[in-house]
């Protein structure tokens, strides 16, 4: 068996207790051995909780940094944070996880890909959605050409009224915006996984600051503090690539709605089609006849992954990290797909600001 992979966890709110730190726990190639979190009683749960009887716990992740024991870091604070955290980390020689989005905007992501090729360590971002059965099964499709040339995508994130109350998610200085950074960004990172296009060329933004002020909200997760919702409610966008196909990206926290939808992706190409408005289906015409594909991923354990077969979207995330840094495989979520996510995403708010087109060269 090979040395453990030695991790070390910054931020130890919501999505490390809810995803990561139960992952890395169940994942054989690694061991969590130092905690950090600015509330240090977060930290010191989280060691409790999932720690090696040894692991450290840190409020200023600098000092957790300095520990060369340390292989890999997760970056799990909010976004105003992800691009500083990775990059001290990547020059301090750790493998880094960030939490999606990648950062606050291009220009932060960009000098996260600059620090990771420096120190040649891995970097990737945690867009777990892609390692869903229907995502995993409809990318194999995809990559067989079964959809053909993908023309128009719809990226879909919205909610009816789940607003999220907790940290600073409502917060536009500390996130970088509300729903689209937060929520839109999965929809678009399948989106543009599933055309394999990652070059655009202009898009459209608008934003809504509707009902961000409202009382008696019936949000899944209790009323918002109207002076701490600064973000956006609502955010749309409509973006051309440069070989022409077009992407409608649709976000909200909070929408008059009746059917909300997160986290999935519609494509069209000009052999068939595929969404997952209802489970995936995927469409096309066969003997003359339209048919629909309603595929059966219950218990698909197909092993993608070295040491993750059939696991779920986070195991096989954290095994894909791991694996990734062994030398056993391949990346699935590349820090450079993940840096055109955030980039299209600054191209549509920077729209909503300037009330034009946004260009991307
Ligand atoms: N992949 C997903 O589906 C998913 C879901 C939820 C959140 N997220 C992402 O995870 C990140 C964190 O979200 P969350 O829900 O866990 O928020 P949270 O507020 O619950 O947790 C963040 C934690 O980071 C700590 N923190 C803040 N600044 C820090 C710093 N400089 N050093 C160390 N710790 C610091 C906070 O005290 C807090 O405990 C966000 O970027 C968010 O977008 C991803």
């Amino acid at each position: 068996m090979d040395k453990k992979i030695r991790i070390g966890v910054i931020g130890c709110g919501g999505i490390a207790n809810g995803k990561h730190m139960p992952a890395e726990k169940r994942n054989p190639a690694s061991e969590m051995v130092a905690f950090c979190d600015i509330i240090e009683e977060r930290a010191i749960k989280a060691r409790e909780d999932f720690g090696t009887p040894d692991s450290a716990v840190y409020t200023d992740y600098k000092e957790l940094l300095k520990d060369k024991s340390i292989d890999a870091v997760l970056v799990l604070t909010p976004n105003c944070a992800h691009c500083e955290i990775t990059v001290a980390a990547l020059n301090a020689g750790k493998h880094v996880l960030c939490e999606k989005p990648m950062a606050m905007n291009y220009a932060e992501a960009k000098k996260m890909l600059e620090a990771r090729d420096k120190s040649g360590k891995v970097l990737t971002i945690g867009y777990q959605n892609r390692f869903r059965p229907d995502a995993l099964y409809m990318k194999a499709r995809a990559d067989e050409g079964m959809f053909g040339e993908v023309y128009y995508a719809e990226a879909i994130a919205i909610r009816r009224r789940a607003v999220p109350t907790w940290g600073v998610f409502i917060d536009q200085e500390k996130q970088g915006g509300g729903p689209l950074i937060d929520i839109g960004t999965h929809a678009l990172d399948l989106t543009l996984f599933m055309m394999n296009n990652y070059e655009p060329a202009y898009c459209v933004g608008k934003t809504f600051h509707k009902l961000n002020k409202q009382t008696n909200t019936g949000n899944a997760w209790g009323d918002w503090d109207v002076e701490k919702f600064t973000a956006e409610d609502s955010a749309f966008g409509f973006v051309v690539m440069k070989n022409g196909a077009v992407i409608y990206l649709k976000s909200s926290w909070a929408l008059n709605i009746a059917d909300p939808k997160e986290a999935i992706t519609t494509i069209c190409g000009d052999k068939g089609g595929a969404d997952m408005l209802n489970g995936l289906r995927i469409n096309t015409v066969l003997g003359g006849k339209q048919v629909m594909i309603t595929p059966d991923l219950a218990g698909a354990s197909v092993a993608f992954f070295d040491g993750a077969a059939g696991g779920a979207p986070e195991d096989l995330e954290s095994a894909c990290f791991t694996n990734a840094i062994l030398g056993k495989g391949k990346l699935y979520v590349t820090a450079d797909q993940a840096a055109v996510v955030t980039r299209i995403l600054e191209g549509i708010y920077e729209s909503e600001k300037t009330g034009k087109p946004y260009y991307f060269d």
